[in-house]
């Protein structure tokens, strides 16, 4: 095998070195300088107080929350994407990533009705603290609407709130938090929710990510709606909402000032936004570029206002890569993910009271990093450089195969040169494998997920990757944080005290949040 590294698809050549920059370090100077007249100020305003109201009140400092959560993300997962990183960039063996550095414990996942959880009832866990079945979006196992984190923050604590995602911003994980259906896949409805037809009227201040067709009318091309309303008018005339989508959403990204008016949805795909691996720049930004931008604005605008704020962040893809069983969409979702992990941990250290907290919602694809094939005892290794010849992922693969078959364009050259040899850097494919692809026919629905399958399995033999499933595993998920208080969390906790924690940090009351939702039913 060569070992060539220089021939890989783009990955941050530093997690760290380019995020140095991104947030200012004026505040210790700043400190420093008009310390001590802030003291002599501070002294009049607490004499002052004290007076008028008899007594000393210390101002409760304003907290912010930054939870992160890697969708289909095990600890094995972790491991790979360092050593891949590590190998790629011939780093020292000792090298670890974002999130090795901040690792406290690890949460179990199971569910109310499952030993395995899906991303409805894991993240229902993190928002409403407590366990639900599969499937069940901010709803308790009666499938009564459950209070939030992210609701409490905003009713009872007048925090900002924002939900930045790679999927639809409708799907599972974000949704746990800003809605409440008995069922995951009432994404219409969800989409009502989040904009403000809710008993609580609109809780979220700022939502990135995909799903543009949530909110389309079923008149409009590419709606994934069953009714003809049009959500995003509906955000903006009656909730208020500045909406970004559709052509150039991009460059009107891009020039979104920090002090911009909330609220504010920026969607830059019709579905879930593309893998790291297949993402073109101009069209969509990065995880850590909607993130950066999501910091920079609700710390603004809090400050502004004198309150925190609670910023929910998933890396959405990183399962959907591990239920195709594609290791390459895989990685460079994780390594994406990592990258905004290091940005935020800067911020973090940068911003007193604020936290982050990272963790996973579930394994997905029960991955390992080594794997047997045939009847010879394995040999110990794996290999990076199979990983780093993969250009684009198998469900990008499989939609181009699919659709130069139902336009009559298909040729043998297309799929070995373009698609398996420059496509997952194969040029040893096998006539076996070739007549699987060619016994793959596009059917009425178009579903291409059968055809991933086939092209991931291509390079997760030759990497000796190996999977057990299309699905979810029950194993414990790493849990990574940082912040004052995160203490708390070291240790092995079940999901659910994740929720608890967040809840005792910002002193929120997610049973009052329950009790308005179940009046106003
Ligand atoms: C669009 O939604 C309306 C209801 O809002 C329905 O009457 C109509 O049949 C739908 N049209 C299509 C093409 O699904
Ligand atoms: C694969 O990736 C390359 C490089 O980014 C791109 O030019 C090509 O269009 C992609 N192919 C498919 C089928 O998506
Ligand atoms: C797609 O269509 C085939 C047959 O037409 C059916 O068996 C299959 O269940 C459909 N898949 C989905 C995801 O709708
Ligand atoms: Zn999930």
């Amino acid at each position: 095998m060569s070992n060539s590294r220089t021939n890989y698809s783009a990955i941050p050549d530093d997690l760290e070195g380019d995020l140095q920059k991104q947030v200012p370090i004026y505040r210790k100077k700043l400190n420093i300088i008009v310390g001590a007249s802030i003291i002599g100020i501070t002294g009049a305003i607490i004499v002052a107080s004290t007076i008028f109201l008899g007594k000393t009140v210390e101002p409760e400092p304003k907290k912010n929350v930054i939870m992160m959560i890697s969708d289909g993300f095990g600890p094995a997962s972790e491991t790979f994407a360092r050593q891949y990183y590590t190998w790629l960039g011939e780093r020292d063996v000792k090298t670890m990533l974002p999130l090795d550095e901040i690792h406290v414990g690890h949460s179990r996942t199971q569910s109310s009705s499952s030993l395995v959880t899906d991303s409805a009832a894991g993240a229902t866990a993190f928002s409403c603290a407590q366990k639900s079945y599969n499937g069940a979006i901010g709803v308790d196992p009666q499938e009564n609407p459950c209070g939030t984190v992210l609701e409490s923050a905003k009713i009872h604590k007048d925090m900002l709130t924002g939900l930045v995602v790679t999927s639809r911003i409708t799907h599972a994980t974000p949704a746990a938090f800003s809605a409440h259906v008995r069922w995951r896949d009432s994404e219409n409805e969800i989409a009502e929710q989040q904009i403000g037809h809710n008993p609580l009227g609109r809780t979220v201040d700022l939502m990135f990510g995909g799903g543009v067709c949530e909110f389309l009318s079923n008149a409009t091309e590419g709606s994934c709606r069953a009714d003809s309303r049009d959500i995003f008018a509906e955000a903006e005339d009656q909730f208020g909402w500045q909406v970004i989508h559709g052509q150039g959403s991009r460059q009107k990204f891009d020039s979104i000032e920090q002090d911009v008016e909330l609220p504010l949805m920026a969607l830059f795909a019709n579905d879930h936004m593309d893998y790291e691996l297949d993402r073109k720049p101009a069209e969509q930004p990065a995880l850590h570029e909607m993130v950066s931008k999501a910091l920079s604005i609700l710390k603004t605008k809090s400050k502004k206002q004198d309150t925190g704020f609670f910023l929910m962040i998933e890396g959405s893809r990183i399962d959907m890569a591990a239920h195709t069983n594609d290791p390459a969409a895989h990685v460079h979702d994780i390594l994406e993910y990592q990258q905004t992990v290091a940005l935020v941990k800067k911020f973090v250290e940068e911003n007193p009271n604020t936290v982050v907290i990272s963790t996973s919602d579930h394994e997905t694809g029960g991955f390992t990093a080594g794997r047997q094939l045939g009847d010879q005892y394995p040999e110990y290794l794996w290999y990076p450089e199979v990983i780093s010849r993969v250009r684009n992922s198998s469900e990008s693969l499989a939609e181009a195969w699919s659709a130069s078959l139902l336009s009559e364009t298909a040729t043998d050259n297309f799929l070995t040169q373009d698609l398996i040899k420059s496509g997952l850097g194969i040029k040893d494919v096998t006539g076996e494998e070739l007549q699987r692809v060619k016994d793959w026919k596009p059917t009425a629905n178009c579903t291409t997920i059968d055809l991933s399958y086939i092209f991931a399995d291509m390079v997760s033999r030759r990497a000796l990757i190996g999977w057990t499933t299309h699905g979810h595993t029950a194993v414990d998920v790493n849990l990574y944080a940082k912040g004052d208080g995160t203490e708390a969390l070291r240790g092995s906790h079940e999901n659910t005290e994740i929720g608890d924690f967040i809840v005792d940090y910002l002193g929120l009351d997610i049973n009052d949040i329950t009790e308005k939702l179940a009046k106003d039913l």
